[in-house]
């Protein structure tokens, strides 16, 4: 597996992973457009590398199964949407998305990562939980139309980078439980990021369909 920016080129593809994963929830085609348009947004896809030196798989060349985005607004980072092929779930995708958002947000100088999370979304609040998201809330009927609460869940990067510090000071080399983006990463790789603006954004994603 792999991670790079999202192209326009995988706008199809995102798409119909989005009405798989989020029902009448998904993004539609505008509203992605207008969200990666958006100011401070940074989004990558995984893609399956497929069988060693051939980059073929089952499904075609290296198809995206999975997706993940933010927005900075300069202060906080926010998770936008992350989303797995359900034919690709339970095998570290979601938590390698993860780990490069809150990558990212680390570079970007982000305070803290925060997120909702449709409260019946047990998958999405153990993944967030094992990364050490704390709940901080409950916004009451969140989602409409399914009329759901959503937890609003904050990872505190200051304090992160204290217990990092302390980690490597004791010499364990600080690495997370999670370990790190795996096959090159998607930073550096020219993913647009405008700082500092803050947008009305599209609303986040946190329940599955
Ligand atoms: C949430 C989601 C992105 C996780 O992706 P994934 O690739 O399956 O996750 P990973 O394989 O990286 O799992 C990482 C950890 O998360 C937790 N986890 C993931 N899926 C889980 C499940 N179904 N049940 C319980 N824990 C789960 C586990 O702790 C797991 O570690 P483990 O496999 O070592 O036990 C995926 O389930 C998904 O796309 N769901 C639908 C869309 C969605 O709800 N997105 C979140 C919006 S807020």
């Amino acid at each position: 597996m792999e991670l790079r920016p999202l192209r326009a080129s995988d706008f199809d593809r995102v798409l119909e992973l989005e009405r798989l994963l989020f029902g009448r929830g998904a993004w539609t085609y505008g509203m992605l457009a207008e969200e990666l348009a958006g100011l401070g947004r940074w989004y990558v896809v995984a893609t399956d590398a497929g069988e060693p030196g051939t980059g073929k798989t089952a499904a075609g060349p290296e198809p995206v199964v999975g997706y993940a985005g933010l927005w900075f607004d300069g202060d906080v980072t926010q998770v936008m949407t992350i989303g797995v092929d359900p034919a690709y779930q339970r095998r570290g995708v979601g938590r390698t998305l993860l780990q490069a958002l809150v990558d990212r947000s680390r570079q970007l100088g982000a305070e803290a990562v925060l997120l909702e999370v449709r409260v019946d979304n047990d998958p999405a609040l153990t993944l967030y939980e094992r990364f050490g998201f704390e709940r901080l809330g409950v916004r009451k009927r969140y989602y409409q139309p399914e009329n759901k609460d959503a937890y609003t869940m904050r990872l505190d990067l200051r304090a992160e980078e204290i217990t990092d510090s302390d980690e490597d000071v004791s010499g364990d080399g600080g690495a997370s439980e999670h370990g790190g983006v795996s096959g090159g990463g998607a930073d550096g790789e020219g993913a647009a990021v405008d700082d500092g603006a803050a947008e009305g954004a599209a609303g986040t994603k946190g329940d599955a369909a």
